[in-house]
C-alpha cells in the first residue's frame, strides 16, 4: 500500500517560538521518525512576501529557519525539507488554480478580511488576497492526505478543498482531497503576557513570547515574569478564563516533563507561582539546550545547509513535476 503523504509549511519569518516547536515541529519530528509516511516540511517564504521583508534580513532568517528545522530534528534522508521559492511549481500550479478560484470565496476568507482591515487601503496587496490559492497549491501538488493546520489556517484548506474539487469535476479526478490532521497536540500554548491570546512570533510584547533560540536567562526570566492568577493554586481547569495563564503553563511544562496535569498539581501543592514558574522555565531551557547547540553547529556550516536545503528542493520537485504535467495536459497547454 502506498504511503500516506504528510505536509506542512511554516513562514521563516523570525525565530520559531515554544508554541512553534511543541505544538507543531516536534509533532511533526515524532512522525517523521515512525516513517509511516512520506513527509513534506517547507519554509513558506513566497506567502512571507505578502508583507514587505527587508531583503538582507529575509535571507538571513529563512537560514536560521532552516538550520533550526534541521536542529529540532527534522531530517532531510526522512522528510522533504525545503524552502518553498526553492520549488517553482508551487508558483506555476498557483497561478492555474487562481483560475479555479472564485473572488468571492477569497473575499470572505477570515485571515483576509483581518489583515486587510489592519492595513491602509494602498497597502492590501493582490498576495495577501490570493495567499491561499498559493496555499492550495502548496498542499495540491503533493497530493497530500493529512495537513496539521491550526484553527485560523482551517478556513483555508477548506478551500483547498473546494479548488481541488472544482478542478477535478472540469477535468477529472486529478487532486486528492486533504484532510486537516486535527490531532490531539500538547494544548494551545498562549502568550506570556496575556494569556487570553495564543504565543505569537511578532508579539509587540518582548515578554510574550518565548523563541526556541532565547537564552536560558532570557527563557527563565520570561517565565517569571508570565501573567497568572492571584489563587496561588497550580490547577489545570479547561474553560476557566481565569486559569488560562496557569493552563498555559501547565501544558508546557506537561509537555517538556512529560508528567500529567494531577501529578503537577501534587508536585506544587502548597508551593507559591514562584516556584512553579522557575520550574517550568528551567524545564524549557534543558530541553532547549541541546538544540541550540545543534543549530549553532548546523548554522555555522553553510555547505552543510546549501547540501540539505538542494537535496530537499529537488525531492519535492521530483514529486511535484508528474502531477504538474499532468494539469497541464488537462488544461490543453501545449507540452514541449
Ligand atoms: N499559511 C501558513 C501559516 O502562516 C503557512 C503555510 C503555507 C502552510 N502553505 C502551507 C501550512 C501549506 C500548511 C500547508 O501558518
Amino acid at each position: 500500500m502506498a504511503k500516506k503523504t504528510f505536509l506542512s509549511g511554516i513562514q521563516p519569518t523570525n525565530i520559531p517560538h515554544i508554541g512553534n516547536y511543541f505544538g507543531a515541529v516536534k509533532n511533526w519530528v515524532e512522525s517523521q521518525n515512525t516513517g509511516e509516511m512520506e513527509s513534506f516540511y517547507f519554509l513558506a517564504d513566497l506567502h512571507a512576501i505578502t508583507v514587505r521583508q527587508d531583503p538582507k534580513l529575509f535571507k538571513q532568517q529563512t537560514l536560521d529557519c532552516f538550520a533550526l528545522f534541521l536542529a529540532m530534528g527534522l531530517d532531510p534522508e526522512k522528510s522533504a525539507l525545503f524552502v518553498q521559492s526553492h520549488v517553482p511549481e508551487h508558483s506555476e500550479l498557483a497561478w492555474i488554480l487562481g483560475c479555479y478560484a472564485q473572488f468571492g470565496e477569497l473575499s470572505r476568507m477570515t485571515q483576509f478580511k483581518e489583515k486587510g482591515e489592519k492595513q491602509k487601503e494602498g497597502e492590501v496587496n493582490v498576495g495577501l488576497f490570493s495567499y491561499p490559492v498559493l496555499q492550495a497549491a502548496d498542499i495540491l501538488i503533493y497530493n497530500a492526505d493529512f495537513v496539521p493546520v491550526g484553527k485560523d489556517q482551517k478556513q483555508h484548506l477548506e478551500l483547498a478543498r473546494n479548488i481541488a474539487q472544482r478542478f477535478n469535476s472540469a477535468h477529472g479526478e486529478t487532486f486528492k482531497l486533504p484532510a486537516p490532521d486535527i490531532r490531539k497536540s500538547t494544548g494551545k500554548i498562549m502568550s506570556l503576557s496575556e494569556p487570553a491570546k495564543k504565543m505569537s512570533k511578532s508579539d509587540s510584547n518582548a515578554n510574550a513570547t518565548v523563541f526556541v533560540l532565547d537564552s536560558r536567562d532570557t527563557i527563565i526570566k520570561k517565565f517569571k515574569r508570565a501573567v497568572t492568577d492571584s489563587e496561588a493554586l497550580v490547577e489545570y481547569r479547561e474553560d476557566d478564563e481565569a486559569k488560562a495563564g496557569i493552563n498555559s503553563l501547565m501544558s508546557i511544562y506537561s509537555a517538556v516533563t512529560g508528567k500529567g496535569f494531577d501529578e503537577i498539581k501534587s508536585e506544587f501543592a502548597g508551593k507559591g507561582y514562584g516556584d512553579f514558574k522557575t520550574a517550568v522555565g528551567e524545564s524549557v531551557a534543558d530541553i532547549l539546550a541541546p538544540i541550540q547547540e545543534k543549530y549553532t553547529a548546523i548554522r555555522n556550516d553553510n555547505h552543510f545547509l546549501e547540501a540539505c536545503m538542494k537535496q530537499g528542493a529537488e525531492r519535492a520537485s521530483a514529486k511535484a513535476r508528474p502531477l504538474l504535467h499532468e494539469v497541464r495536459e488537462k488544461i490543453g497547454f501545449l507540452q514541449l
